[in-house]
């Protein structure tokens, strides 16, 4: 199984990936042996490390201030949801996908509300979930898993996406995390390090680089 291992205060040691993926075009970039990704953000030859790290004060540390690390449970007639806020990497899969079921849309209710949507809707909502913040359980098994072959991404103005499974050494999973799909943050701001929380879209991450809007 390929594997990533975040260093201390510095980049990702990536190994048993052929290549990187860059989301924005399809351009694989050939990643031979280990190679070092940049996590501070700051390097001049994203997504490869060129050592700004040791230079910037970057921390590897989380914030102690981020979302607790708590998994939520959301039982309904045809579906249970799992949710764990403080994995979440806010890529709005789940709210742009189904709001009447994501993202508070009872105010008396929690994140979720299973029953109002259909049960097929709803997992292939979940499936879409690239942080693993998502799960769901029919007729008590749960499904967390999506297979598939391994791949790793650069998500334009974003973080590393793995899917299809990958080794995260040294880094503790939070609750209901799964290794088979995840985000790895890459601006250096996420307060969940070092998974995306998606610190990106409020610091503006890399937008110099073009979004795949403007890529049409
Ligand atoms: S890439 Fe840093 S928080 Fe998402």
């Amino acid at each position: 199984m390929p594997t990533v291992e975040p260093t201390k205060d510095g980049p990702l040691l990536l190994a048993g990936f052929p290549y990187l993926v860059q989301m924005l075009d399809g351009k694989e970039l050939p990643c031979q042996g280990t190679v070092a990704l940049c996590r501070c953000g700051a390097s001049n030859t994203k997504p490869f490390c060129d050592g700004t790290h040791k230079t910037n004060g970057f921390s590897g540390d989380k914030d102690p201030d981020r979302e607790p690390d708590r998994r939520d449970t959301y039982v309904g007639k045809h579906i249970t949801i799992h949710d764990n806020r403080g994995l979440c990497a806010h890529a709005g899969r789940c709210t742009d996908g189904l709001p009447q079921v994501f993202g508070h849309p009872d105010p008396d209710g929690g994140f979720a509300n299973p029953d109002a949507a259909s049960r097929d809707e709803i997992v292939a909502v979940i499936k879409q979930c690239p942080s693993g913040a998502l799960s769901y359980s029919i007729d008590g098994k749960e499904h967390r898993e999506r297979g598939g072959p391994p791949f790793v991404g650069v998500a334009p103005n974003g973080p590393y996406v793995f899917r299809g499974g990958c080794e995260i050494k040294g880094a503790k999973l939070l609750a209901g995390a799964t290794t088979d799909h995840f985000d790895l943050c890459r601006c250096g701001k996420s307060a969940n390090k070092p998974f995306c929380s998606g610190a990106h879209w409020y610091v503006h991450f890399d937008k110099q680089a073009p979004k795949p809007a403007d890529a049409e």
